[in-house]
């Protein structure tokens, strides 16, 4: 086994995933691929979410795949936005907005505990597997930063100073979910 298709549409999730890969084995994206949809998440928590994405491309191609699905969970909003991480603002899973409503929802709150958490969802010769990656932190009060996506630039990692936009790809799977359940996944794939 040299390549997974791994199912996302997300530039930067395969730009990391690269980045921690480092060449262990080769991915693909849909796109690289040659397959041009929108996976639905339509489901109540991250595993059914990943599953379905690296089912659906399973069933498509008939070829090993996985892929990964995240979420933002914040202690003072029991949770949330978790699943809901994407689409938290609108469905149109415009960062800028998600990050707006996140820091008026914790407006006045001091516990700004929280942590992403990744499942990816792996298919090998039609067996799934999964792996969990977890990185705890908190979230700051404004802004800091302009690298990576989604919630960086408020999210300061346990062990760091700097917020995840701050953070060159490296520096960032040193701390990262993704990178952590990439790992889980690398040493199931060595056995
Ligand atoms: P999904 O796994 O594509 O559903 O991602 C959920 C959402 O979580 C994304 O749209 C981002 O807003 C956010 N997200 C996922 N991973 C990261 C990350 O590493 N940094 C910041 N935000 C992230």
């Amino acid at each position: 086994m040299n390549t997974l298709i791994f199912a996302t549409n997300n530039q930067h999730k395969v730009d990391e995933m690269r980045s921690v890969l480092q060449g262990s084995f080769d991915i693909l994206s849909l796109k690289e691929a040659g397959i041009d949809i929108d996976i639905p998440e339509p489901h109540a928590t991250l595993e059914a979410n990943a599953t379905e994405k690296s089912r659906t491309i399973f069933e498509l191609t008939n070829k090993d795949c996985f892929s990964e699905d995240t979420g933002l969970e914040v202690a003072a909003l029991n949770g949330e936005p978790g699943v809901k991480s994407a689409r938290y603002a609108a469905d149109d899973r415009r960062f800028e907005d998600n990050i707006d409503k996140l820091l008026f929802n914790l407006q006045g709150i001091t516990n700004r505990k929280a942590r992403f958490r990744t499942i990816l969802s792996l298919i090998l010769e039609g067996k799934e597997y999964l792996f969990e990656g977890i990185c705890p932190g908190n979230i700051i009060i404004t802004r800091t930063g302009s690298k990576g996506f989604g919630y960086d630039p408020i999210f300061v990692p346990d062990g760091s100073e700097k917020t995840f936009a701050e953070m060159d790809m490296p520096e960032k799977n040193k701390f990262s979910h993704r990178q952590k359940a990439m790992e889980k996944l690398l040493s199931f794939l060595k056995k």
